[in-house]
């Protein structure tokens, strides 16, 4: 029932002893297993196979263990299962489905725990991080249990599934975001197969194990590692497939896109973020909320504030310079199973774009904070921060996703918006300031999908701040996970009419 309130699951209270000690016995026990070769699972076969991927430890960039990989027959068996499946799965009941759905929220919160730790090991990510992560994995579940019921909405309308849904996730929210769109799908009756991303499979066979002990069939929910070769577009762009769920890079939807023009994409692809402060802001508290958004999760998310846009009163004040290189600087620097860490080690080498960023400055640009590699490991970096950003230079406009962030100055308030707006992306956006008129003249011009006024611009909550892009930050009808319409995305809808 929709006008009931929702409750979102809440984090794990870290300022009780009892909880840290908890996690970090889970930690200590995750890391003292070896981690078996993991297998794919087609038909409800557990299939290991001798084309290998190579997972890896972040905190000392080494090898941490081996996935199975599909191949082109294995691709075609999965699909076969896939179909073969979906017209039972679609045959139960709204009511039937949407209980599988509640009781896998159940299953991950029982194994809260376990998953933090595997993320803290696989994927580098801070255990506070790690731990926010479950709970929206949790909130996608019991939310979309209920989004195909609403009050009214099916009132005249029948939906038909659209079929087979394939999930390739993103490394960054390796268990969240696979977990939201393989439930997505589920719940509006398609059967799916998980392409989970290369550098976290471990995750995302953990969590897809936690579903299947729920209760989602195996035929219905499928676990297909793929190479990104023609074994991957041969998965990915199949004309049995009704639709693809992709959140990774906007070339990535592009390339999609060139293997089945007509294929039905639902993406949500890069950004470059910024956060506006204002002379009307209240320093303080901009500060806190732009360190955040910058350096969570080491400024490895999609929705991070890569870019600040000072008012000219700001940028020229030395003592707000100084208090955000003291905030900087303050920013802990660890390993992930460290309680103390914010700023953990990335889960890839920095290349290209990152590179660049981390190790370069163009015409103009100082640092404020020079990142530096740490422990001779090139994922582990302090955070960095470059002044003197100009107007349509390279930073100003490369989504970069990593621990930069780049400072520039605006005359005024308009001229602030327009760089922020001067962006092929817009995927969230920020601004402090006190000032009520400030305030709406940019809630109506800002061109993001996620619009924040005076906190973070990162860590969207299911329901809400149902999260996504415009521009190029979005391929397909833009419906915002944990929203509302998000759901009714994966089916057709019929409208029926007859004569009474
Ligand atoms: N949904 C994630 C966030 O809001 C990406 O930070």
């Amino acid at each position: 029932d929709y006008s009931k309130p929702f409750e979102n699951a809440p984090d794990t209270d870290w300022s009780l002893r009892k909880n840290a000690f908890w996690i970090i016995q889970k930690i200590e026990q995750e890391k003292s297993q070896e981690i078996e070769q993991i297998p794919l699972q087609v038909g409800g076969d557990l299939i290991l196979t001798e084309d290998l991927g190579q997972g890896v430890d972040p905190s000392k960039n080494m090898p941490l263990y081996q996935y199975s990989l599909a191949n082109l027959e294995l691709v075609e068996k999965a699909l076969d299962v896939a179909e073969a499946a979906q017209s039972g799965w679609a045959a139960r009941t709204i009511e039937e489905r949407a209980r599988v759905l509640k009781d896998v929220a159940v299953e991950i919160e029982r194994k809260r725990g376990e998953s933090i730790a595997v993320m803290v090991r696989e994927a580098g990510k801070a255990v506070v991080e790690a731990d926010a992560e479950v709970s929206e994995a949790i909130d996608f579940a019991n939310y979309y249990a209920e989004s195909l019921s609403w009050e009214g909405m099916l009132d005249g309308v029948e939906y038909t599934p659209l079929g087979v849904v394939v999930i390739t996730p993103p490394w960054n929210f390796p268990f969240a975001i696979p977990c939201g769109g393989v439930l997505a799908a589920l719940m509006a009756g398609n059967t799916v197969i998980m392409k989970p991303a290369p550098e976290s499979v471990y995750t995302a066979w953990v969590m897809t194990q936690q579903l299947w002990d729920a209760g989602v069939p195996r035929d219905t929910l499928q676990f297909v590692p793929c190479p990104d070769n023609e074994v991957g577009r041969s998965l990915v762009a199949s004309k049995r497939v009704g639709a693809v769920v992709l959140t990774g890079a906007f070339e990535t939807g592009i390339m999609f896109q060139s293997w089945k023009p007509d294929m039905r994409l639902f993406a949500e692809t890069s950004g470059k973020n910024s956060l506006i402060i204002t002379n009307a802001a209240d320093p303080d508290q901009a500060i806190k909320d732009l360190v955040k958004g910058s350096f969570g999760h080491a400024g490895q998310k999609c929705s991070a504030s890569s870019l600040a846009i000072l008012e000219a009163d700001v940028y020229d004040n030395a003592a707000f310079m100084r208090q955000l290189k003291d905030a900087v600087e303050s920013l802990a620097v660890g390993q992930s199973w460290d309680l103390s860490s914010v700023m953990t080690p990335l889960m890839v080498e920095p290349e290209s774009n990152l590179e660049r960023a981390l190790t370069t400055l163009d015409e103009g640009e100082e640092w404020l904070i020079e990142p530096k590699m740490l422990e001779g490991n090139p994922r582990l970096w302090s955070p960095g921060v470059k002044l003197g950003v100009k107007k349509g230079s390279w930073y100003h406009k490369a989504e970069c996703f990593g621990p930069v962030l780049g400072v520039m100055r605006a005359e005024n308030v308009e001229e602030a918006m327009r760089i922020q707006n001067d962006s092929d992306f817009g995927l969230t956006g920020g601004i402090h300031t006190l000032d009520d008129r400030e305030v709406a003249v940019w809630r109506e011009q800002v061109e993001v999908g996620n619009a924040y006024i005076n906190r973070p611009i990162t860590g969207a909550i299911v329901r809400r701040q149902p999260f996504g892009g415009w521009k190029k930050s979005c391929f397909g009808p833009g419906a915002k996970a944990g929203g509302p319409n998000y759901v009714s995305i994966f089916a057709s809808w019929k409208q029926v009419d007859a004569p009474k």
